[in-house]
């Protein structure tokens, strides 16, 4: 282990509700660092983090703060990818970002590691991490998508707040503290769209998540549509997706119905789930076992469970799919991302 080579690594955003995780799981994971820069905006420049056993104070992102480093992990909003990430890569580092910012542009790879990981080497620069709900969803579909072909996916989400940041998990608590005490609540942040309107997110369901389109989708459902037929590189693919916030912290849950193009045995779906890499099939009804959004919570694996053949159209299944937000959905899939790297550099 002596001689393995070590990285400069810059995490951006480094406060928020994602960069959080990525710092834990860079710890956890003995990342091989030379370096680590923790950076923000200004708002939290000078606050201390320990990595390590060892106090890092946090810096304001700045190109400059991108010299020497290796590998830079931006999970800070898409403005702050678009201004930093191509000064970042100017200086020799290789992106991952967890933004928006990137995803659907040609040029940049939209990986999940268990679909498709070999294009992280047609990088140029910069490497996306797909929407949180797109990750889960399609790390379950893959094993079927192999093995069967998929036609047709129909998905609604069940998202938690911490799929919004560290502002909406406070706003959640806070609204539900007033509720119970009978108080009136003011919403502040949720929904996320273009408008002020706020709506009460504790003891509701808010179907939006991000800004209306004008087709009517709500931009998180048209990141699902697109990123699925990218990260399969399948564009016959056909799906359609509705999007909802729920009074949930951590962990997003998916109602998915999947048309496959072959027939199947439901025996055979289960033990093809139940051996695929990073899924954990949690399927006992006779027990009433299946994934819980409750129990994802600080987890790196995709939950599967609530497997049955529809009544309708009998090449077709549904199933239930959690995962925590955070972790596969953003920090565990980038630094999956950052080890596959280090790997092929070694
Ligand atoms: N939450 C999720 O489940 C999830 C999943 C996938 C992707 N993402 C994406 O990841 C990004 C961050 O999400 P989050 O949930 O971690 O949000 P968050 O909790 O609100 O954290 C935002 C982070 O960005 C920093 N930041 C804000 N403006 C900045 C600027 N101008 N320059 C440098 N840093 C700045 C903040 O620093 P300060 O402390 O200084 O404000 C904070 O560290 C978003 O683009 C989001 O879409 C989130």
């Amino acid at each position: 282990m002596t001689n393995q080579k070590r990285y400069n690594v810059a995490v951006v955003g480094a406060t928020g509700a994602v960069g959080e995780q990525i710092i834990a799981l860079l710890e956890q994971r003995q990342f091989p660092i030379q370096s680590l820069k923790l950076l923000s905006s200004a708002r939290s420049a000078g606050k201390k983090i320990v990595f390590d056993g060892q106090e890092i104070t946090v810096e304001e992102a700045k190109p400059e703060s991108f010299e020497g480093v290796d590998i830079a992990l931006f999970s800070a909003g898409g403005d702050v990818s678009k201004e930093l990430a191509p000064a970042a890569v100017e200086r020799g580092a290789v992106c991952i970002d967890n933004t928006n910012a990137f995803r659907m542009d040609p040029n940049t790879p939209l990986v999940v590691p268990e679909v498709n990981i070999e294009k992280v080497k047609e990088h140029q620069g910069i490497i996306a991490n797909p929407n949180c709900s797109t990750i889960q969803m399609v790390a379950a579909l893959k094993p079927l998508y192999d093995r069967y072909g998929i036609s047709r996916i129909i998905v609604s989400t069940y998202q938690a707040v911490s799929g919004a940041g560290s502002k909406a998990i406070s706003e959640l608590l806070r609204q539900s503290t007033e509720v119970l005490a009978g108080n009136e609540v003011e919403p502040d942040i949720l929904p996320v769209g273009s408008l002020p309107v706020k709506h009460q997110i504790a003891f509701n369901a808010i179907p939006q998540i991000d800004k209306f389109q004008d087709n009517g989708f709500t931009l998180e459902e048209m990141k699902m549509i697109r990123e699925t037929k990218k990260i399969m590189n399948d564009d016959s693919l056909q799906v359609t997706a509705t999007c909802v916030r729920i009074p949930v912290v951590y962990g997003h849950s998916e109602s998915v119905y999947v048309e496959l193009k072959d027939d199947f045995q439901m025996e055979d779906v289960r033990e093809l789930l139940a051996n695929a890499p990073g899924l954990t099939l949690v399927d006992e009804p006779s027990e009433q076992k299946y994934p819980l959004a409750t129990e994802s919570a600080g987890k790196p694996d995709v939950f599967v469970g609530r497997l049955r053949r529809d009544l309708s159209q009998p090449r077709a299944l549904n199933m239930w799919v959690v995962s925590d937000n955070l972790m596969k959905g953003a920090a565990w899939n980038a630094v999956q991302i950052a080890e596959y790297i280090a790997s092929e550099r070694q």
